[in-house]
C-alpha cells in the first residue's frame, strides 16, 4: 500500500519487543514516530535504536511516541537489546515490533526488494493524532538516520498545526518563520504581536511565536 501524506494510516495489531500492540490503542493522542530497520543485530541500526532512546525526553516534550520495527522475532528483539543498551548506554524506552509475518512492512510498504530484497528499508513516518501520516521518509540500510532532523520536522508541523506558520531553508528552533499565505496581512498583525516583516507580499517573516 502506498501511504501518502494526509491519509489516515491504516491500523494494525502485532508482536512487539513490550507485548502486543494494537497501534491505534497505543499511540492515543499522541504524535508518533514509526520507522523500521534492516535487521537485528546490525551495525547502523544498533546506533539508531540507542539513539532514539536516547532522545527520549526531547521526544516526549514533543508529546511523541516512538516505535521501531523490523521483520526479526521477538527473541531476536530482546537479546539484541541488550546490546543496544550496552553499546548506547541506555535503556530501550520505546517497542520495536516483531513484523515477522510481514504485515506491518507491506501494510507501510517498508520493503523495497529492488533495494534489499525481503527487509525493510529505513524508513520513517510522523503520524499526528489524528492519525494522519505527516512525514515519511526512505533512506537506504547503509545511511543511518538524523534523529535531530526528525524532531526538526515535529517542530515545524507543531508550529503549523498551532500557530499558522512555516518554516523556512535551513530553519532551526528559534529562527524566525513565515506566515501561512492563507493568512491575510490584517488577521496577520493580529495573530502576530511581534509584527511581520513582508520580504514580498507573499514571504512575511516573524518571530518564532511560542518563543
Ligand atoms: C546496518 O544496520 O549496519 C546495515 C544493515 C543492512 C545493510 C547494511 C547495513
Amino acid at each position: 500500500m502506498t501511504l501518502r501524506l494526509g491519509d489516515v494510516v491504516p491500523n494494525f495489531t502485532q508482536s512487539s519487543s513490550q507485548g502486543e500492540i494494537n497501534f491505534y490503542d497505543w499511540a492515543g493522542d499522541s504524535w508518533v514516530v514509526l520507522f523500521s530497520h534492516p535487521a537485528d543485530y546490525t551495525p547502523v541500526c544498533t546506533t539508531e535504536l540507542g539513539e532514539v532512546a536516547r532522545l527520549k525526553d526531547e521526544f516526549e516534550k514533543r508529546n511523541v511516541k516512538t516505535i521501531a520495527l523490523s521483520v526479526d522475532g521477538v527473541e531476536s528483539h530482546l537479546g539484541w537489546i541488550k546490546d543496544i543498551e550496552e553499546v548506547g548506554s541506555v535503556s530501550l524506552n520505546y517497542p520495536i515490533l516483531a513484523d515477522e509475518d510481514k504485515k506491518v512492512s507491506d501494510l507501510y510498504d517498508m520493503i523495497h526488494p529492488n533495494s534489499l530484497n525481503n527487509l525493510t528499508v529505513r524508513t520513517v513516518f510522523i503520524i499526528d493524532p489524528h492519525k494522519k501520516l505527516r512525514l515519511s521518509l526512505t533512506y537506504p540500510a547503509s545511511t543511518g538516520r538524523n534523529f535531530s532532523e526528525i524532531l526538526r520536522v515535529i517542530d515545524s508541523l507543531q508550529l503549523t498545526d498551532n500557530h499558522s506558520v512555516a518554516t523556512p531553508v535551513n530553519w532551526q528552533d528559534g529562527q524566525d518563520c513565515v506566515i501561512v499565505p492563507s493568512i491575510s496581512d490584517d488577521v496577520a498583525k493580529e495573530k502576530f504581536p511581534k509584527g511581520f516583516n513582508p520580504v514580498k507580499p507573499y514571504l512575511r517573516m516573524t518571530p518564532q511565536p511560542n518563543k
